[in-house]
């Protein structure tokens, strides 16, 4: 047979062979087999030595080139193996959508936060500006410019925490306040809410905290009357607590208002007929509230023959409270999420 022939049958082999073949470890057997240093190509190459130099030449070039042809063939497999094994891994892994997805918890904000948020809504709506002051106060603006001078019986009250013999935390929200007619220089109508944090020196139980929260309200302009108050409180209630609230003013003392009033609102359980949660008065008392008095607006420099104002400081817990007959104040710092997460 001739070389060429040879060759010829070779390749129809290899072409069986790589037909048959399944496997990667196969196709390197048959690789040795067909041009390895045992194969009958390398026998015919080792036949060539007795033959002329042109015969070598000649046969020379079919072995180079069956060597090629066979290497192309056996590479292409390879690739064909290669790509039947990647979507064979593909078929193994396809994704199910329909499963259901991991299970995200949604966070949520505070219920202090939700009411203050709340309250903001409806002042701002009224035209109100949403101010803030420094939770470490001066004693100018927490106490004295607010009608409460050194020694003043009220301030025992509220017992403080001082940092130094002039700062403290602040025990209310009533020193921003001063610190919003400072900076409008007695010129401008005021209406701002302030929410914030308080401190106090106060023993912690179910009804107290050393600190909590507070909202305070003021409006000053030129015709500012206790019916404006009263018409402002009125629709806190309704907001609040729902519509047809009514809401009752009790006199009352707070050295910056004068006069100075504790705001009841009907009870939204028995509305007004008296039942535990109202303590059977069928009124909850909701907050503080009067009209600025003419010490503070001028320590503000805001004269009080031009200018009158009402105020009136919330308590954010008491409200929460009251909304959601939640017992203990602690429950709002405590960070139990089986508590948190009913306000969702
Ligand atoms: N600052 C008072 C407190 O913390 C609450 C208060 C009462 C604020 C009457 C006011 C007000 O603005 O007019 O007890």
């Amino acid at each position: 047979m001739s070389t060429q022939a040879q060759i010829n049958a070779l390749e129809k082999a290899l072409e069986k062979e790589l037909n048959m073949c399944q496997k990667f470890a196969e196709l390197n057997d048959i690789k040795a087999q067909y041009l390895g240093k045992k194969s009958q190509l390398t026998d015919l190459m080792k036949a060539m030595k007795d033959s002329t130099p042109e015969e070598k030449r000649e046969l020379g070039q079919y072995i180079n080139q069956a060597k090629s042809t066979f290497n192309a063939m056996i590479e292409a497999k390879k690739t064909a193996l290669e790509a039947a094994s990647v979507r064979a891994k593909l078929n193994q892994e396809t994704l199910d959508l329909s499963l259901p997805g991991p299970d995200y918890t949604l966070g949520q904000s505070h219920v202090l936060t939700q009411i203050i948020e709340s309250i903001e809504d409806l002042f701002v709506g009224m035209g109100y500006v949403i101010k803030e002051g420094p939770e470490l106060e001066s004693d100018a603006y927490n106490f004295e410019k607010l009608n409460l001078p050194k020694d003043h019986p009220a301030r025992d009250m509220q017992d403080s925490f001082y940092i130094s013999k002039h700062t403290l935390l602040r025990t209310h929200t009533s020193p921003v306040q001063v610190r919003t007619m400072l900076e409008y220089g007695g010129k401008k109508p005021v209406k701002i809410i302030c929410p914030g944090k308080v401190y106090r020196r106060d023993d912690d139980d179910a009804t107290h905290s050393h600190q909590f929260m507070q909202i305070e309200g003021l409006v000053v302009d030129k015709n500012t009357t206790m019916s404006d108050l009263k018409g402002t409180l009125r629709i806190v209630a309704e907001h609040l607590f729902g519509a047809q609230r009514e809401i009752r003013l009790r006199p009352s003392y707070f050295p910056f208002t004068e006069p100075s009033v504790e705001v009841d609102v009907t009870c939204a359980q028995c509305h007004g007929a008296g039942c535990p949660m109202c303590k059977h008065t069928g009124y909850i008392e909701i907050l503080g509230a009067g009209m600025v008095h003419d010490a503070v607006l001028e320590a503000s420099g805001y004269d009080p023959k031009i200018y009158q104002g009402f105020a009136f400081g919330i308590g954010v817990e008491r409200l929460a409270m009251l909304k959601y007959g939640i017992e203990d104040i602690r429950n709002f710092y405590i960070n139990d999420l089986r508590f948190l997460k009913q306000f969702k």
